[in-house]
């Protein structure tokens, strides 16, 4: 597998893009902020396997970061990290710098609406405006065909579906599942930060899940119901203190009140000063019956 081309500048990526599709071949884009891991490499594979060529960005993108929160000290190991798409059959690496993409009197963003206003948005005021801004910077200047995502980060793949449709993007969003550590963890940049005891702590969050979906499987229609138990198993842990557990709308995040239907439950814990999100489809047992029935 050849070594993928960097390119740092708006302009040159453009062009390449541009002959990319000049030549016939449809173009798949995976962003993502660096520090790789299987996560983003299994959509970077998927992104190689369904297009013509596969384009990475690796960009720390600091209007997604509040004040106080970790764009410092955020994991860069772009040798490491060019190596690694080059080994997933990334064609291309966009690797522009903070000024290129935010140059000096840059003023206009993208107001990502409800879809952003819960959970993640109300935690982390700004994150989706930031986010919003840009993955709609990016499609723009790499004119992607197919553009993909993981749902481990439930709420923004929601917010850019919004996007997409809201601000008519001509690019097709694919969501890849959320790959885990043998034990369950989900697997994420920020579990560099955790020391050992930490790293046995943030298992609360698969195992709450866990509960939600036997509870769900089970019979429990009330999405209250399985918070509280969600929040209950992270509340046991010492180490981790709890900022939400929910049941949402996987389209629209309100809260939803049956479980009659497909929910999303979703988990935000703090181990120490990393804070770790996770989340799974929950699939009420009478509606599966239903649906095969
Ligand atoms: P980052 O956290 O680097 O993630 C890049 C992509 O990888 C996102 O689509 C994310 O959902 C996906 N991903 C992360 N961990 C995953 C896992 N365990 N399983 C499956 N997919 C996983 O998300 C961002 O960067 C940024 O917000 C970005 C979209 C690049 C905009 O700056």
């Amino acid at each position: 597998m050849s070594a993928p081309v960097g390119i740092l500048e708006v302009a040159a990526m453009r062009r390449w893009s541009s002959a990319a599709r000049a030549a016939g071949k449809p173009v798949g884009l995976v962003p993502t902020m660096g520090a790789l891991h299987e996560g983003h490499l299994s959509l970077m594979r998927r992104a190689r396997a369904e297009n013509g060529v596969a384009v990475a960005s690796i960009f720390v993108n600091p209007t997604q970061f509040g004040p106080g929160e970790d764009l410092e000290k955020y994991p860069r190991r772009l040798e490491e990290d060019l190596a690694l798409c080059g080994q997933a059959g990334i064609d291309a690496v966009f690797v522009p710098a903070a000024d290129e993409i935010y140059p000096k009197d840059f003023a206009l963003f993208v107001d990502p609406g409800p879809v952003a206003q819960p959970l993640e948005g109300a935690s982390r005021p700004g994150h989706f405006r930031g986010v919003a801004t840009v993955v709609a910077k990016l499609f723009n200047i790499v004119l992607p065909d197919r553009a993909y995502f993981g749902q481990k980060d439930a709420q923004q793949v929601a917010v850019i579906k919004h996007l997409v449709r809201d601000l008519n993007f001509g690019v097709e969003i694919v969501v890849g599942p959320t790959v885990r550590e043998p034990d369950g963890l989900a697997m994420s940049s920020r579990n560099a930060y955790l020391n050992p005891g930490e790293r046995q702590a943030a298992l609360c969050l698969f195992r709450a899940l866990g509960i939600a979906r036997d509870l769900a499987a089970g019979g429990e229609r009330q999405a209250t119901q399985v918070a509280a138990a969600m929040a209950e198993e992270v509340i046991q842990e010492p180490l981790a203190d709890l900022d939400y557990a929910a049941v949402v709308d996987p389209e629209t995040f309100e809260d939803m009140e049956s479980l009659d239907r497909p929910a999303l439950a979703l988990l935000a814990v703090r181990i120490g000063n990393t804070r770790l999100i996770d989340n799974l489809i929950l699939e009420p047992a009478g509606n599966r019956r239903g649906k095969r029935g």
